[in-house]
């Protein structure tokens, strides 16, 4: 989704705004612009890539110590650059920059228009600097106190950056519902959408919360709530450099991050045991919960997260005989779910800012059910929303397709079960083979990655087909879910994921010679029966692609792909990272933008 910096400082701001546009380039867009502010403005707008706005800018002849820089995915109004951002006021002495949807936009532009504002976009984001402009003529131009009267007339999400001729050393923001995070050097004031577009100038971070105005100068930050009340300022020493979230010498971020799970998976388990091998979650042992009264538990989350989600109630339920309930977050809110005091919501986020799984929180917390966010970003909007946080130590994820996020937040999913069916005193089954072999998964996952040039053998059954199918049962069905996830984002290989059993009840009939079939069976009770279902699409002729476990007997099938031995609960883990390599490969023998999928957004901040 759009993309925000802004500079004030000592040096120029131009090079800090295009690198920081460039670090938030993953999370998709479709144009970009700039503003640098002095006695006067000047304001570049392009479709298309940051090097057509480059193309634009005579960077040498830019001295500017101030401005904002945007890198736009369209919501209302087409992509072109009359809709890029930063969108100025009529006389250009006022520019502004807005991720989020301003939903009261129509109404606002019927009234502005009346007073005279012309407008020269469609979109909705063009009303913020008028509604700012008329506030500042209101308020005798004083631009902190237009600010606390404009936001409060905008309906829906807004990150906002503001620059104005008026006060060329500062940078005003404000902050609803869409992500925007501020540091501070010795340099100069910085903000962004992302903290990776920081890292390479400071790692003293602070995440704004809702309703927060902020003023940048030079030398300062200061912080107001919307009644321009002054609130205390504290930064965050973050814990990644810049280097972590860069490309690193790998063709790709995708396939840096999937050869980074076995330290991810060992960042996520660190200091998760004591001496005794005792698990170790503190953010769930201080839940303010009644677990003898607990009637069911709710995972929620969207599109990879959801798939974990999957997986994490499957176990739970299992273990816990509790009713465990995986719901996608766009669905959640419209079900009118049966959440009460008697339920806890486990919310899966990467990023912490999905706008569908925060609504998803803001109705659990109204209805008073615990919350417990298992997220990857620190101090994202989720973690400042729930009861209790828990991070997925994975280092910042760069690709649009989630990888080390997943196979991270399965990991973490496992300790949440095993804490949670110890509060509800429920014999987790082999708790302590479970414990083991979570430590042992970092070399599992090595070793599964030592795997890759089989799996780029059978990616090349995929490069030239349409369709592929994905199926699994038991644990062995999210993971087909996340590999035909996979396969779609990044390669466009329409692919479907079915139960295996399911496929005899009508996808069967889209089975013909030569169509791929993605089989997995780790979980050794349906092992048999997956086989069965397996068979049926051989006898079609399809080439079925087969991940098992170590010593399964597969002499039916021609192309098996053993997954190092690991205990039956955990193999989804090494299984899903083999799926994200088919996809990979695929992605790469189709010569697709594998960082950068069309259509799709790393962050998606709009509902
Ligand atoms: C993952 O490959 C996807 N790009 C996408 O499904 C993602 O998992 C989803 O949008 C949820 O994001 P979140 O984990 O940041 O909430």
């Amino acid at each position: 989704m759009c993309g925000i910096t802004g500079y004030t400082g000592s040096g120029s701001a131009l090079p800090f705004l295009l690198q920081g546009m460039k670090c938030l380039e993953y999370r998709g867009y479709d144009s970009a612009g700039i503003t640098l502010v002095d006695a006067s403005m000047t304001t570049w707008k392009a479709k298309g890539r940051i090097t057509e706005l480059e193309k634009m800018l005579d960077a040498e002849h830019c001295p500017e110590h101030t401005g904002i820089g945007h890198t736009r995915w369209a919501t209302h109004g087409v992509p072109s650059q009359l809709n890029a951002h930063p969108h100025n006021n009529m006389d250009d002495t006022i520019s502004i920059i807005h991720n989020g949807i301003i939903e009261n936009y129509v109404e606002l532009k019927r009234e502005l228009t009346g007073k005279g504002y012309v407008f020269s976009s469609q979109t909705d984001s063009e009303v913020v600097v008028h509604l700012i402009d008329d506030c500042f003529r209101e308020n005798g131009h004083d631009m902190l106190k237009a600010l606390e009267t404009a936001v409060k007339r905008l309906q829906g999400s807004f990150a906002l950056c503001i620059v104005t001729t008026y006060e060329k050393d500062k940078v005003y923001c404000a902050k609803k519902e869409s992500p925007l995070v501020l540091g501070h050097s010795a340099e100069g004031s910085f903000c962004a959408s992302d903290p990776t577009a920081l890292l390479a100038y400071t790692r003293e971070i602070l995440a704004m919360e809702d309703g927060q105005i902020a003023v940048l100068t030079r030398d300062r930050i200061e912080l107001y709530d919307f009644e321009g009340n002054p609130l205390p300022v504290s930064f965050v020493h973050y814990p990644y450099d810049a280097e972590s979230a860069q490309q690193g010498g790998y063709d790709s971020f995708m396939r840096k991050e999937i050869h980074e799970q076995p330290d991810a998976i060992r960042g996520t388990l660190r200091g998760r045991f004591d001496a005794e091998d005792h698990l170790i979650m503190d953010e769930i042992e201080s839940l303010n919960l009644d677990w003898d009264h607990l009637h069911r538990v709710y995972f929620i989350a969207c599109g990879t997260a959801y798939h974990a989600s999957i997986y994490g109630r499957t176990l739970l339920q299992r273990a816990a005989h509790i009713s465990c309930i995986a719901e996608p977050a766009s669905e959640f809110r419209y079900e009118d779910p049966i959440v009460d005091e008697h339920t806890l919501c486990i919310f899966v986020s990467q990023s912490g800012e999905t706008a569908d799984t925060l609504a998803a929180v803001r109705l659990a917390r109204e209805r008073h059910a615990a919350t417990i966010a298992l997220t990857n970003v620190l101090g994202s909007s989720i973690s400042r929303m729930c009861d209790a946080t828990i991070y997925t130590c994975a280092g910042p994820e760069i690709a649009v397709a989630s990888t080390k996020a997943y196979t991270t937040q399965l990991v973490m999913l496992v300790c949440i079960d095993l804490k949670i069916a110890e509060k509800l005193h429920a014999v987790f089954p082999e708790e302590e083979k479970i414990i083991r072999s979570l430590k042992e998964l970092p070399q599992i996952v090595e070793k599964t990655l030592d795997l890759e040039a089989q799996i780029e053998e059978y990616a090349g059954l995929l490069v030239d087909q349409h369709d592929a199918y994905f199926i699994g049962r038991q644990l062995d069905y999210p993971t087909a879910l996340e590999g035909a996830l996979k396969l779609k984002e990044i390669s466009y290989v329409h692919a479907d994921a079915y139960y295996a059993g399911e496929l005899k009840h009508g996808p069967i009939a889209l089975i013909e010679p030569d169509t791929v079939v993605v089989a997995i069976a780790t979980q050794k009770d349906v092992a048999s029966k997956t086989f069965s279902n397996m068979q049926e699409t051989l006898a079609r002729g399809a080439n079925v692609i087969f991940l098992t476990d170590a010593d399964t007997d597969a002499r039916d099938f021609r192309r098996v792909v053993r997954i190092p031995a690991c205990m039956e609960a955990l193999a989804p883990i090494p299984a899903a990272v083999l799926l994200q390599e088919l996809a990979y490969f695929t992605a790469k023998g189709k010569g697709c933008d594998i960082d950068k999928p069309r259509n799709l957004a790393k962050s998606v901040t709009v509902e």
